[in-house]
């Protein structure tokens, strides 16, 4: 579901808010006068607060002939880092509750004004539960980034509700038709026209489901005319048990996420009119169900991609990168674009190198992730940058086909770099990146602006680097 939380922005305090969060800054003053009855550094000193960000100090106040709360918050060094932290303990603070007015503390407003609304985030499907604050008001002179803000974190929400669906409803049919509603032109590839077109990575990982695969194509233009052309590309495995290279059911529990980069591409495609992305952006999303059946695919066949070029699959449960290819390929013979990055869950091993708060970024151009990092940085997605080694190459070598889809001994290891080297292989000679988001994509705590399950990492990231001018 979307957030629940509704925004609204004010110029000036409402004189009847009930439950109203005030800011102190490092020196511990609010910026509003509250007519406390006890000065609010002596207030602060009996609650050993030291105005850190996310510390909280609640003060009953009278309000109307009643009783109302005045929330003052830290900010700690008032950076975005340490105002998204503020803006979610409030939130998370008054769940359940019917409104909080919160008067923006100086500075990044947006990144406040989207952590906050990011925490309210929650996916239910008929359980109860305690529900995210109803409205949030944002006391505000300018509502230009907040109303930015909301917007951003609309297609978060959507990228996580994508990721949450459970793969009993969420198969490559129903993707593509979220992706239908979100306002842009969208083609689809049906199995028959993926085996005419010659898309035999999307279709060898499908096969094996009774649910077949697709290709979605999302196409959004700017109203301002532009040379400037961006291909996304999205796994969008919606459920991965392995195929006949089975996972354990541990590892198996989490992998209807293994479309989050697929829903991350849907949900930047829709916000990118009303963000006023000045490119041309089309998005891809291999979408497949990998399951094993007696018409799997089998360790040992070989699948011809997007293209003509040959892979031995020697383990099917690798099958994101099979999907990317056909995409990759069919990206860098059609579309022509000036830059193609590459989302998927694909590698557990990147969350051994990188852990869950950070995402892998490895790219064939200086430029290219050096501005993926730097919005990363700004929008929060934190990206770090792996390397393509050469030397590894060979890991991928096959007897019988141009490439294997995994190493056949273990000499090389480095799981989520010889990956992107496979990748590398299908997406020419345009600069390309590629993000490694398994370890991002979802998370196991709920925390700050993430709750448990999909994340929507990389959607921050990519409208960041789409709308900069
Ligand atoms: N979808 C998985 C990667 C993954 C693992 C995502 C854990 C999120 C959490 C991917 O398709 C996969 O199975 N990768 C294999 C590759 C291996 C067979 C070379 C892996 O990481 O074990
Ligand atoms: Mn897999
Ligand atoms: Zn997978």
């Amino acid at each position: 579901m979307p957030i629940e939380t509704t925004a609204s922005v004010v110029a000036e305090v409402p004189a009847d808010a009930e439950l109203l969060a005030v800011p102190y800054n490092p020196d511990l003053r609010p910026g509003v006068d509250l007519h406390l009855h006890v000065p609010v550094p002596d207030l602060l000193a009996h609650y050993d607060s030291k105005g850190e960000a996310g510390e909280i100090v609640e003060v009953p106040v009278a309000r109307g002939g009643g009783v109302g709360r005045v929330l003052l918050y830290g900010v700690g060094d008032g950076s975005p880092r340490a105002l998204r932290k503020s803006a979610s303990a409030l939130t998370r603070r008054v769940k359940g509750r019917d409104g909080l007015v919160v008067v923006l503390p100086e500075g990044d407003a947006a990144a406040f004004a989207e952590a906050a609304l990011l925490a309210a985030y929650t996916f239910r499907i008929g359980a109860p539960g305690k529900r995210p604050v109803r409205e949030l008001t944002f006391v505000t002179p300018d509502e230009q980034p907040v109303r930015r803000a909301q917007r951003v974190a609309e297609a978060v929400a959507l990228a996580r509700d994508l990721a949450n669906m459970p793969s009993s409803t969420k198969n490559p049919a129903w993707l593509a038709e979220r992706a239908a509603e979100q306002g842009v032109p969208v083609r689809v590839w049906d199995e028959e026209q993926l085996q005419a077109a010659g898309f035999g990575g999307i279709l060898a990982v499908g096969q094996g489901s009774a649910n077949p695969p697709r290709l979605i194509q999302l196409s959004y233009t700017p109203d301002e005319p532009t040379d400037r052309h961006v291909v996304l590309v999205g796994k969008g495995i919606t459920f991965d048990s392995g195929g006949l290279s089975l996972k354990p059911t541990e590892n198996m529990k989490t992998q209807k996420t293994d479309m989050a980069g697929g829903a991350v591409v849907i949900a930047v495609l829709g916000a990118l009119a009303e963000l006023g992305a000045p490119v041309r952006v089309t998005g891809l999303v291999a979408a497949a169900e990998n399951m094993p059946s007696g018409t799997a695919q089998r360790p040992s066949d070989v699948i011809t991609h997007y293209g003509g070029r040959t892979v031995e699959v020697l383990n099917t449960d690798a099958e994101g990168r099979l999907v990317l290819a056909d995409a990759l390929a069919y990206a860098d013979a059609e579309l022509h674009p000036d830059a193609v990055v590459d989302i998927a869950t694909l590698t557990g091993a990147i969350s051994v190198a990188l852990g869950r708060n950070i995402g892998a970024v490895y790219a064939s151009d200086d430029a290219l992730a050096g501005q993926l990092i730097e919005s990363g940085r700004d929008s929060d997605d934190r990206l770090w940058r792996m390397p393509l080694i050469d030397d590894y190459a060979p890991a991928l070598e096959s007897q019988v086909a141009d490439l294997s889809n995994v190493e056949a001994g273990s000499t090389y290891g480095a799981g989520s770099i010889t990956a992107a080297l496979f990748l590398r292989e299908f997406a020419g000679k345009r600069p390309w990146a590629h993000l490694d988001i398994a370890g991002v994509g979802r998370s196991t705590v709920d925390e700050g602006t993430l709750s448990k399950g999909a994340t929507g990492f990389g959607v921050r990231v990519l409208l960041d680097w789409l709308t900069r001018r």
